[in-house]
């Protein structure tokens, strides 16, 4: 079960992904945290965010629809609230952050260069002011990537949306020195709720997530992987152990699971121990790898 993302051992290869697991404590109450092989904290920002306007989030049946706007209670509120509680997890703690000026990306890496976490999810697939993810910037993100690696020996994993540039970010990313990428983030979206006649979240635009979007990211992840040194760790529409394995399958170390968590807080401990089981009895020999 364990796995290796650049010099980081992971105890298996599930991840909570960022913005459907809080900050992990709050998931406490649900299984005991400390058997995932890592989580991704909700992203961060320098300074508080108060999110998008209500409905943020709604249920399409095939997935879901979010447009939190990365709400967060900021760098310095974030260490107090939850610094001591990273530290006693036996589990390996990812922070995400996002910055709109690269600036801010070296404030929130040097504010939190001494916590006990693994490493940074670099958020790349938020929409900026013209409604773009910064996922399409190829020099934007090569900047900001090229810049952190100076300042951190922690791990860096670069989640990005799902662009047409991918293959050559992905490539640039790597040549940057980050450890690993993740793909992929919700893709941009909208829907009419149907009795209302009106858009079903009050920012109109919002992003899919859940079952949906796994042939989209399962695609990704087998191109990526075959083209890149460095690891790819699969996120989209995970809800079960089976979706883990099709995702390993094409190529991924790791696998993050989202909005299963939304609708089943356990669905990660569920995963687990599924995993666990079918390992114990086929190895990887029942699976073909595509
Ligand atoms: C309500 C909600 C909030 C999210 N917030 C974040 C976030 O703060 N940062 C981030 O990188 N991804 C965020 N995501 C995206 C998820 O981490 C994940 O990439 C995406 O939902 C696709 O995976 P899934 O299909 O398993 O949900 C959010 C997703 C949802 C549903």
């Amino acid at each position: 079960m364990r796995c290796r993302i650049g010099n980081v051992n992971l105890k298996n290869p599930i991840i909570a992904a960022s913005g459907t697991f809080g900050y992990g404590k709050e998931m406490m109450d649900f299984f005991d945290i400390n058997e995932l092989g890592a989580f991704v904290t909700k992203t961060i920002t320098l300074m508080p965010k108060e999110g998008n306007i209500p409905p943020r989030i709604y249920d399409l049946g095939f997935g879901i629809l979010n447009s939190i706007g990365l709400e967060n209670p900021g760098l310095e509120v974030f260490k107090k609230k939850y610094s001591d509680f990273f530290t006693r997890l036996k589990t390996k703690v990812f922070v995400s952050i996002y910055g709109e000026k690269l600036n801010e990306w070296i404030e929130l890496i040097k504010g939190l260069e001494e916590e006990r976490i693994a490493g940074f999810e670099l958020n790349f697939s938020c929409p900026n002011l013209e409604g773009e993810v910064i996922s399409a910037y190829k020099n934007r993100v090569f900047k900001i990537c090229s810049t952190l690696r100076k300042l951190t020996k922690k791990l860096l994993l670069a989640k990005l949306s799902y662009t047409l540039q991918l293959k050559e970010i992905t490539l640039s990313i790597q040549l940057a020195g980050i450890d690993a990428v993740v793909l992929i983030n919700t893709l941009p979206a909208m829907a009419i709720e149907e009795n209302k006649d009106e858009p079903c979240l009050g920012n109109i635009y919002g992003g899919l997530s859940g079952p949906c979007i796994k042939p989209i990211a399962l695609r990704c992840v087998r191109e990526i992987s075959s083209l890149l040194k460095i690891a790819v760790i699969a996120c989209g529409g995970v809800m079960d152990y089976r979706d883990v394995l099709d995702y390993l399958r094409v190529g991924a170390k790791a696998v993050e699971v989202g909005s299963a968590n939304l609708i089943y807080p356990d669905a990660c401990e569920r995963i687990i121990s599924k995993l666990e089981k079918v390992t114990k009895i086929n190895g990887n020999n029942k699976y073909k790898f595509y």
